[in-house]
């Protein structure tokens, strides 16, 4: 699962801290008395009228996306790194896996980061095989690293002892990565970022070295070096950073073993603004610090050549995308309840780290949030909740909650814990209209693997 990540969703700089949930509104708040302030809001990307025509077609919850915002995303980000001729994003399919999204992304000029064999799939399905696809995998079967062959991907190698098990497999591409963990603590501006020493993930630095040799011996011919240090980091110092340590260490195996180092890949790992206190990275700044270090570093090592890639899955769908829920029941007891169609089978991220998700209610944008509610789904489980303690304008039952930044490791993470289905998608076109991407599932869908004669009856029995 992507946020198992190395990376720090239970650190100071994840969501699940918080130091995330700054702005949360507490009691004495300018919300609190009854204020709409602008740190409050935030921008949904369809109103309440398009809402309501998307719920006759297709009933809450879903997870709506918006088009026009992904593809503003990907020339963002392109042009942020447009002094780097080779530069490429594989977009990680892990927080998105929806092939109309791909579909979008590749017209943007984007490969895929895939990590299992149906990943491998879904990019054949759209259309991205060979150098398009990057495969970032870990404790990888044999069977993924075959088709990965098959397809022609760029291998990224996460063990020294992957090596000759891929050898052995299919034998050693003539391009390939390896991924690199430091070990330690990552710092960046002198704060921590997460704690790579407790990841599981990577080659240290001496496999590095012996790593390559081997490889070099083996057949290969041009090299890239992968690391993802960090998740969901705040400010704009990731990159730049990790670019120093990534650029130094492809200059040190240059020297040291002459490898052909033709690309430097930055994985994933850039935040959002998941609340509207939050300042987005700046993806402009962060590309033209990467910029000097490259010029300090690369090219003076004689790489001015090489490119640099990314894996992010965040950065480019999470704020494009929001799961849309109905309220179906108020309940007060020792707190204020309001319970809603959706639950965290349909958004993992709040119940797994304690992470802000922001909550409009629909039509009630500018009403004062006067009223203290735990927002929850139905879930036999008490983390099932999408807000607790959060200041809310009054709710009736029948309204639309829009549960913000869902676009990234949203629908991808959901499960069927309590037989709970998981919901449709809808993707916003950048015309207005809208189209479903993915249906939601149905009790026969859930039953599917089941080859049980009495499922089977009462299936036909109650649903037809
Ligand atoms: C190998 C790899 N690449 C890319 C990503 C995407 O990370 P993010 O969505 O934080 O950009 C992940 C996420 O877990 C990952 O494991």
């Amino acid at each position: 699962m992507s946020q198992g990540n190395p990376q720090n969703q239970g650190t100071p700089q994840s969501q699940g801290s918080p130091a995330n949930q700054v702005g949360q509104l507490s009691p004495g708040s300018r919300a609190n008395q009854g204020e709409r302030c602008a740190a409050d809001i935030k921008h949904t990307f369809a109103d309440k009228a398009k809402l309501d025509e998307i719920i006759r077609r297709c009933p809450t919850p879903f997870h709506l996306y918006d088009e026009r915002g992904i593809r503003e995303q990907a020339r963002r980000l392109k042009e942020a790194f447009a002094w780097n001729p080779g530069f490429k994003e594989y977009f990680a399919v892990k927080a998105n896996p929806n092939p109309a999204i791909l579909r979008i992304l590749k017209e943007e000029g984007c490969g895929t980061d895939c990590s299992s064999f149906t990943e491998l799939l879904l990019s054949e399905a759209v259309g991205l095989t060979g150098s398009d696809i990057m495969f970032s995998s870990n404790v990888t079967p044999r069977r993924e690293y075959e088709l990965a062959h098959k397809l022609g991907a760029i291998i990224n190698l996460d063990d020294f002892t992957h090596i000759d098990f891929l050898n052995e497999i299919c034998g050693i591409p003539e391009t390939i990565c390896c991924r690199y963990n430091p070990g330690g603590v990552f710092t960046a501006s002198n704060m921590v970022m997460d704690n790579p020493g407790e990841a599981k993930y990577g080659f240290t630095k001496e496999q590095l070295f012996l790593g390559f040799r081997r490889l070099q011996k083996l057949g290969a011919k041009r090299f890239g070096v992968h690391a993802f240090l960090a998740s969901n980091t705040k400010g704009d110092d990731y990159y730049p950073e990790l670019a120093r340590v990534l650029f130094s260490l492809a200059a040190e195996l240059k020297a040291e073993t002459g490898a052909d180092i033709r690309f430097v890949n930055f994985s994933g790992g850039v935040g959002i603004a998941y609340h509207p206190d939050e300042a987005a990275p700046d993806i402009m700044k962060i590309g033209g610090e990467v910029r000097k270090a490259y010029d300090e570093i690369m090219r003076p090592a004689g790489l001015g050549e090489t490119a640099i890639f990314t894996e992010l899955g965040r950065f480019m769908l999470g704020e494009n995308g929001g799961l849309i829920t109905t309220a179906l029941h108020k309940k007060h007891i020792y707190k204020e309840y309001v319970g809603v169609d959706a639950c965290a089978a349909n958004l993992m991220r709040p119940a797994m780290y304690k992470a802000y998700h922001h909550i409009t209610v629909m039509g009630k944008e500018s009403a004062a949030p006067t009223q203290k509610y735990d927002v929850t789904g139905a879930l036999c489980e008490n983390n099932d909740k999408f807000a607790i303690d959060r200041m809310l304008p009054p709710i009736e039952i029948g309204d639309i909650l829009w549960i913000h930044d869902t676009g990234a490791h949203g629908f991808s993470m959901g499960y069927n814990y309590n037989g709970k289905l998981r919901s449709a998608e809808v993707l916003l076109r950048c015309d207005g209209s809208f189209e479903l991407i993915r249906r939601a599932e149905t009790p026969g869908d859930y039953f599917a693997t089941l080859d049980d004669p009495g499922l089977s009856r009462v299936l036909k029995e109650q649903l037809g």
